[in-house]
């Protein structure tokens, strides 16, 4: 859409009919012959709207073989993780063999999760990746341009390809560097070499290149970047990467808050300036510790603001990952607190049950959230479902891997944190796999504790 202004008026539900995608499923036997003709249709505003998205069927045989039938069949993001994931993996298809399986499901979208930065995840061991600090000319040549090359195909021009580009990565370089308390040497080397920056760029100018790509970048969580100090520099720099290596503002479609993360959707019974015991809770309670957000649906919304105030277009839309932030079950508030003292009032009435906002691995009382839904609210494109319930955020002890991922304690149920959650536990649940790996007691416990209920 940005990049072709008049197409949003032409779009309607009757033009969608007509995409090549839909062509693909009512004439099978054309298949191949349509295929190799079609070009991408004009980017629409919302790539959601009407949409029908496609289900990781590998993701979907698991959810069901664990009792999770009520949501096996909804959209999942798709993680490109490693250069291997590209072209699959022991129990995993490669990229080619899902975009096939998208259009053999007649969908309209894919969610593709960009996720192989050079010195990934530099605040946090459990998702270590591949590449080390100065590998971007590998990140390029052997991770970015074969995934181009492959949804390139017009055999895939009828998809919507929405990319999910390089969670974890720029937060890091405002929270977790210098002379903060939080800062990781990790973090510090990246932030120094630039390698972030300039992958992230080229990232976005590559898969923007192609018509039919939507790229939406991560912003963290309300828990992350709501505090002012964050807030605004983040915006910066998601605005100095998106026009670095040959990128524009053109290439990037919207952002995505809460990506594998537990951030509640909606506290129901306060915001920041609830004022109890004559204290707006921002300043009263530890748990809100003078966070503008409590939520991520105004967190998100919010961000939009600001993004388009520090010169992204007026259009972009929001994403927010609701796979995990249900917070239901019998320990889920019903009503606000009658206390008249701050903490005791937060505490009380949270429907966010983590011991700290901080807390990110295998979150103990979580449930599924809100399911995939298209424009839910004004300025969010969709809620999704980009990490997969049921898999593993990491390891809760050391387990040898060749697949990059350290031994984080923040997935040891023991530990009693560090700088980055205020030293507090943990809150993972205990026996965990490797991060990617399937989490079977997680999923049991993400069923029951569901909201909306399943
Ligand atoms: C892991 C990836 C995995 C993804 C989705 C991340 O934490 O590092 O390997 O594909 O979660 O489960």
């Amino acid at each position: 859409m940005h990049t072709n202004p008049l197409a949003r008026g032409t779009w309607s539900p009757a033009r969608r009919g007509l995409a090549a995608a839909a062509v693909f499923t009512l004439v099978s036997g054309l298949l191949v012959g349509q295929a190799s003709q079609a070009s991408a249709a004009p980017r629409v505003d919302n790539p959601y709207e009407g949409a029908t998205v496609y289900v990781n069927p590998d993701w979907a045989a698991k959810a069901t073989a664990s009792g999770g039938a009520a949501i096996a069949d909804q959209p999942t993001g798709v993680w490109m993780d490693r250069r291997a994931a590209i072209t699959g993996t022991e129990g995993a298809r490669g990229l080619r063999e899902h975009l096939d399986t998208a259009v053999e499901q007649g969908a309209d979208l894919i969610q593709i999760v960009i996720y192989n930065l050079p010195g990934r995840d530099c605040a946090a061991l459990a998702s270590n990746g591949e590449l080390g600090p100065d590998d971007i000319e590998i990140y390029k040549s052997e991770y970015i341009d074969p995934i181009v090359e492959i949804m390139g195909d017009p055999a895939y021009a009828g998809l919507r390809i929405v990319n999910i580009i390089e969670i974890d990565s720029l937060p890091n370089l405002i929270t977790n560097v210098g002379s903060r308390e939080t800062a990781t040497p990790e973090c510090d080397e990246m932030l120094a070499n630039g390698n972030y920056v300039e992958g992230v760029g080229y990232a976005l100018a590559q898969l923007g290149s192609l018509e039919n790509t939507y790229n939406y970048i991560d912003i963290g969580h309300h828990g992350w970047l709501g505090w002012d100090d964050n807030f605004g520099p983040a915006a910066e720099l998601f605005h100095e990467a998106a026009t670095a290596a040959g990128a524009t503002v053109d290439d990037v479609h919207g952002f995505i808050s809460n990506t594998a993360n537990y951030g509640v959707l909606r506290e129901e019974f306060f915001d920041a300036d609830t004022v109890v015991g004559g204290r707006p809770v921002r300043e009263a309670s530890t748990f809100v510790d003078w966070n503008r957000y409590v939520d991520e649906l105004s967190y998100a919304q919010a961000y939009r603001d600001e993004l388009v105030s520090v010169g992204f277009n007026d259009d972009i839309g929001m994403l927010i990952d609701t796979s995990r932030n249900g917070w239901g079950g019998p320990d889920r508030p019903t009503q606000a607190s009658t206390s008249t003292d701050p903490e005791t009032f937060v505490n009380e009435s949270r429907i966010d049950r983590r011991i700290h906002l901080g807390n990110w691995c295998n979150q103990s009382g979580a449930g599924i959230g809100e399911r995939p839904t298209a424009s839910p609210e004004s300025g969010i494109d969709a809620y999704v479902w980009i990490k997969p319930p049921g898999e593993s955020d990491g390891a809760s002890r050391e387990i040898q891997n060749d697949e990059g991922k350290g031994f984080d304690r923040m997935c040891d149920p023991t530990y009693e944190g560090n700088p980055r959650n205020q030293n507090n536990m943990s809150g993972a649940l205990p026996d965990a796999p490797l991060s990617g790996h399937w989490f079977e007691a997680q999923f049991q416990e993400l069923l029951r504790n569901a909201y909306p209920p399943l």
